[in-house]
C-alpha cells in the first residue's frame, strides 16, 4: 500500500511532531512525513525533524504582507511535496478560510481539551479555572472556524485537585502522543468517513489501553 504523504506544520516544541516521526519510522505505519514547515525559525521542534533527516522549511508570517500571501506560500510548499494529509502540530497561527477550504478532510489539528470545551489559547488554564474533573485531547478535521470541525479521536485525562498548568499539560500531552499517530493511521487505512459533520469509524476504534479509568465501582 502506498504510504500517505504528510505535511506537518509546527510553531514550537514539536513533541507531537516527534510522536508522528516515531510512528512513521515503523515499517508497517501507513504514512511518511514529506515536509515539516515551521512559522518560527527558532522552533525547537525543527530539531526533531532534522535529526530524523526530514525536509524542513521555515515560512515566517512576519515576512508576508497579509495572512493570505503567507497561507499561499505554505500551500505552494505543500503542493510541491505532493502531500496527502496535513497535520497541525502545535501550529499557533490561524489559517485563512481560503487555505482551509483547499483541503477538505485533509487537514487535521490536535487540541489539548475535550472539544467543544475550552477552545482557543490557554486551553489548559481554562480547564483548571473551570473546575472540571475530566479533560483530555482532541484530534479533529479543521474547518474555517477555530477548534471546530468533525472530531476524529479523543482521549480523556483526569484533572487532579493540585494540578498546575504544567502537570495537567504533561498528562494531556502523553495522551496526545498516542492519539495523533492513531488518527493518522485510521485515515491512511481509509477507516473513517464523515457524515453530517460527524466522523464515522467503520471499526468503532477506541484507544485500546484506556488512558483514563474513572474511579467508579
Ligand atoms: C499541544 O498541546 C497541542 O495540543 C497544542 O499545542 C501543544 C503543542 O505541543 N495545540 C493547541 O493548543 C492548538 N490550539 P508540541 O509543540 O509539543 O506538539
Amino acid at each position: 500500500m502506498k504510504k500517505l504523504r504528510l505535511g506537518i506544520l509546527i510553531s514550537g516544541r514539536g513533541s507531537n511532531l516527534n510522536a508522528l516521526i516515531n510512528a512513521c519510522q515503523k515499517t508497517c505505519f501507513p504514512a511518511a512525513i514529506a515536509i515539516v514547515i515551521s512559522n518560527k525559525s527558532d522552533a525547537s521542534g525543527l530539531e526533531h525533524a532534522k535529526k530524523a533527516q526530514l525536509k524542513t522549511k521555515v515560512i515566517q508570517h512576519e515576512d508576508y504582507p497579509d495572512r493570505e500571501t503567507f497561507d499561499k506560500e505554505i500551500y505552494n510548499s505543500l503542493i510541491l511535496e505532493n502531500v496527502d494529509l496535513i497535520c497541525l502540530a502545535g501550529f499557533m497561527r490561524l489559517l485563512s478560510k481560503w487555505f482551509v477550504e483547499k483541503w477538505p478532510s485533509k487537514l487535521l489539528n490536535i487540541h489539548p481539551s475535550l472539544l467543544p470545551s475550552f477552545k482557543g489559547l490557554d486551553a489548559i488554564a481554562q480547564t483548571i479555572n473551570s473546575g472540571v474533573k475530566v479533560s483530555g485531547c482532541t484530534v479533529h478535521f479543521v474547518v474555517p472556524e477555530m477548534d471546530e470541525g468533525p472530531i476524529i479521536m479523543q482521549a480523556a485525562v483526569p484533572v487532579l485537585n493540585d494540578d498546575s498548568v504544567e502537570t495537567l499539560s504533561a498528562r494531556i500531552l502523553a495522551a496526545e502522543h498516542k492519539c495523533y499517530p492513531k488518527a493518522v493511521e485510521l485515515i491512511a487505512r481509509r477507516q473513517l468517513s464523515v457524515s453530517n459533520k460527524k466522523v464515522i469509524d467503520q471499526n468503532n476504534y477506541s484507544l485500546p489501553n484506556s488512558l483514563f479509568n474513572p474511579p467508579i465501582d
